[in-house]
């Protein structure tokens, strides 16, 4: 197939290309700088330059391409200032989330294509009650957080817009694997306290199992929403001690949920002591999808402990982490 990666230069799409490379797929992949376009080249990529937020440039960009299959992994959280009001530090991932994936869709009709598989997110998203763990099928949150209703209805509209057009969403665990993962940086510097019981459970899913999920989602007909998630929701009070540990950080604060919602606010205290995560059965049952890295438990080790064990318990400059 020829298919068209929007966001081919991030986290994921960098993970993605080559392993549809090496199942005979064509890539025309995305970015909207050079270096990344060259980056793309040498991972068998063709590149093309485009703002998702430019309607008429995704237009062009896909007439041109001509693909048989579209994957939207645009989004723009790596470097994120996390502030108190998640909405406004989710902006630009909302705009793409929404914005974005109408553009594509559009684009996609236009071209006649039918395969389209987006990126969705899982954890934290379903009714906080109930079960921690949760399918596809469960509601999702009535009521999320005031400061985070943009962003989960940004997230909704992807799902819900994808479906509609015959799509597949596929909701990922949170990333790690890269030496730029999100939770680094605050981890080692012990600022991602576990809140109250610390009861809030976490799905992860490392880059590579990601980007295998999305090649099976692309070969599989949609309309379909996805879990691509690791076997071991848990919550906070689990997974952080062990990443601090295979970070070489101190053991993580402990914050009474009083605390946490005064210098956090209160999606913080929410996503820490209610948040659900979710199963991956059905995307092993009907992808054929079967993660490589099980568990969080491992492969946090895996992914950011150094060589030789002894260098374990020290911090990694970034350039030494596994990417
Ligand atoms: N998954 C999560 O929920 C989550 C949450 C918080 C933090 N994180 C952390 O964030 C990091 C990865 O974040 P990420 O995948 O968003 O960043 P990324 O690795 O930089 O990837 C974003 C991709 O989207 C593209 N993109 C951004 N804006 C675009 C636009 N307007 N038009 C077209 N393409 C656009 C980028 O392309 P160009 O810039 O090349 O154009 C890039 O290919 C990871 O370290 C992860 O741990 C993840």
């Amino acid at each position: 197939m020829r298919v068209f990666v929007a966001g081919a230069s991030g986290a994921i799409g960098t993970r993605l290309v080559p392993q549809l490379v090496d199942r005979g797929h064509e890539v025309i992949g995305s970015s909207r700088s050079a270096e990344k376009a060259e980056h793309l080249r040498a991972l068998g990529a063709k590149p093309v330059a485009l703002d998702l937020l430019d309607p008429a440039a995704v237009r062009r960009a896909v007439l041109e391409a001509e693909p048989d299959a579209i994957v939207h992994q645009a989004t723009a959280l790596a470097d994120l200032n996390f502030s108190r009001n998640f909405d406004r530090t989710f902006a630009d991932t909302n705009r793409l989330r929404t914005e974005g994936t109408d553009a594509l869709l559009a684009a996609a009709g236009e071209a006649g294509v039918d395969r389209f598989v987006a990126q969705s997110f899982a954890s934290y998203r379903t009714a906080r009650e109930g079960a921690w763990v949760k399918t596809e099928d469960d509601p999702l949150d009535p009521s999320p957080p005031a400061k985070a209703r943009e962003s989960f209805a940004a997230m909704r509209h992807l799902d819900e817009a994808v479906t509609k057009a015959g799509g597949i969403a596929l909701r990922y665990g949170a990333f790690y694997g890269a030496a730029n993962d999100g939770l680094i940086e605050p981890v080692r510097k012990r600022q991602y306290p576990i809140v109250g019981d610390g009861g809030g459970f976490v799905s992860f899913i490392h880059l590579d199992d990601a980007a295998a999920a999305t090649v099976l989602a692309l070969e599989h007909d949609g309309p379909g929403i996805f879990n691509v998630v690791d076997d071991e929701p848990a919550p906070v009070r689990e997974w952080l001690p062990v990443l601090a540990e295979a970070l070489g950080a101190g053991p993580p604060r402990r914050f009474p949920r009083w605390l946490a919602r005064l210098v956090a606010g209160d999606v913080a205290v929410v996503m820490g002591t209610e948040g659900r995560g979710a199963s991956n059965a059905k995307a092993k049952r009907e992808l054929g999808w079967e993660p490589r890295h099980p568990s969080w438990r491992d492969g946090f080790a895996a992914a950011y402990a150094p060589a030789a064990p002894a260098e374990r318990r020290k911090p990694q400059p970034a350039s030494q982490l596994s990417r």
